[in-house]
Formats: structure tokens, sequence, C-alpha cells
């Protein structure tokens, strides 16, 4: 079987050794159709056991390869090496998470904001005779942001993350929306309300590289937009009905 040759220089970090480092290259023999996470695999069976990275389903559904390459960000599971095979290609783990080791960084900050979206449907108090059944249009507007891995690879490039990790991240407002959006879900203004702040859809920079970067094709910063429209509305809404009650109370 033909094979070409894949060279890697990655980004090492034992925390009870040195700070990062770029270690010595890599080089693996490729088969046509491999990807990056097998070449990380075979490293680590043939040349180095101690290179640590995550994976778990190697199909891009799991969301833990999430990993920098060449400067750009990307899921090692959906990177073909063919297209690497020109020179060295230069591997890092996630940037602005904590480095654990090697290429696994520390996801808790994303997961802490996670919780704080209550990320579970909230049913409706009065339950349906039947299922609750959703129209084609509601799924439709809900899928893009159902396909949301939770990969952090769009907290990578989120300026708002970088200057402030208390900020929630493009994922979680974009799942936070996802809720939203969903008929079965009792939650409209407590939904609203949980992003309704700087740590919320106000602190982001409306730049769009999280749409641009997501190997899942969600769009968050779509998903931020709206949000804000609904707050701005519910804004107006009880402003103009404050103001009909006190006309009303002033003129009797
Ligand atoms: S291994 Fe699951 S997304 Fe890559």
């Amino acid at each position: 079987m033909e094979t070409s040759a894949l060279i890697l220089k990655i980004k090492r970090y034992n925390p009870e050794k040195d700070p990062p480092r770029w270690t010595e290259t890599f080089n693996v023999d490729t088969k046509k159709g491999m990807n990056l996470l097998e070449a990380l695999l075979q490293i680590q069976d043939e040349q180095d056991p101690t290179l640590f990275f995550r994976y778990s389903c190697r199909g891009a559904v799991c969301g833990s390869c999430g990993m920098k390459v060449n400067g750009k960000l990307a899921l090692a599971c959906r990177t073909p090496v063919e297209g690497l095979l020109e020179e060295t290609t230069l591997i890092e783990p996630l940037p602005f998470f904590p480095v654990i080791r090697d290429l696994i960084v520390d996801m808790s900050p994303l997961f802490e904001h996670f919780r704080k979206i209550e990320p579970y449907l909230h049913g409706k108090p009065v339950m349906p005779e039947r299922e609750h059944i959703m129209t084609e249009e509601e799924r439709k507007a809900v899928d893009p942001y159902i396909q949301c891995i939770l990969c952090g690879i769009c907290f990578g490039v989120c300026p708002a993350f970088n200057r402030e990790a208390l900020f929630f991240g493009p994922a979680i407002l974009a799942k936070a929306f996802r809720f939203l959006l969903d008929p079965r879900d009792r939650r409209d203004k407590e939904i609203l309300e949980s992003v309704n702040h700087h740590q919320g859809v106000w602190g982001c920079n409306t730049v769009f590289q999280c749409v641009k970067v997501c190997p899942k094709e969600v769009p968050p910063t779509h998903a931020i937009v709206k949000m804000r429209r609904n707050i701005l509305k519910y804004r107006l809404v009880s402003f103009f009905s404050r103001f009909s009650s006190l006309c009303r109370s002033s003129s009797k």
C-alpha cells in the first residue's frame, strides 16, 4: 500500500517537569484516508506512549479531540492528513484553557458555564394528552444548535472568553438559544434572564469567529444576536405595559 510521511511537531507539557515546549518531530507513515487522530494514536503506539491527548468517538461526535493544527483549530478526528504532508505540521492544545498535559486542556470553565443555563428540557406544567410533537419548522429552527458537541473550539477563537474567563462562551450561548427555540421547554424569560448580562449575550464582540471555526457548522453569533433582540423586545413590552398602567392609574 502507498504511504507518505507526515511530520508532526507537538507542543508538550508535563507539569511535573518543564514548562510547555516544542519537542522533537515525529514521522508517521500515513495511509490513504488517514486522519490526524489516527496519526497521533500511531505515535502513541509506536514511538512515544507518554504522548497525552483526548479522544473518544473518533467520529466528530464526542467533541474531545479539539486542538490547534498549524495555527487553526480543528477536531483531530476530522482532519485528513492528506492536506498536511507538504511540510512540518505544528500541533498545540486548544488555547485559552489551562493545559493539564500535552494536548489535554482543562475544560471545566466550559462545563461550569454549561450548568448555569440548566441544559435540559424544562417541560410545560400541563402535559399534552399524547407526546410533545414539534412541527417540521420548529425542528428545523432548533437543528443547527443541536449539532453543538461542546468541543470548545469556538472558545479558542473567542476574544470575549480570552478577555474574561467568566464569559459564558459561544457554545453555551448557542445551547441556551436551542432551549429557547424548543417549544417543549416552558422557559422563555428565564433563559433570556440567565444570559442577559455582560458574561452572557452582551459580552460578545460579534466578530463571528466562532461561526467560522465550528466543525459542526453551529452559528453561535446568530443565536447571540437573536437573544439580544428578544431581550430588547421584552424590555420594550414591559416598559410600555408599565407606562400604560401608569397612565390608567393617573387618569382615575
Ligand atoms: S474523537 Fe470524538 S470528536 Fe474527535
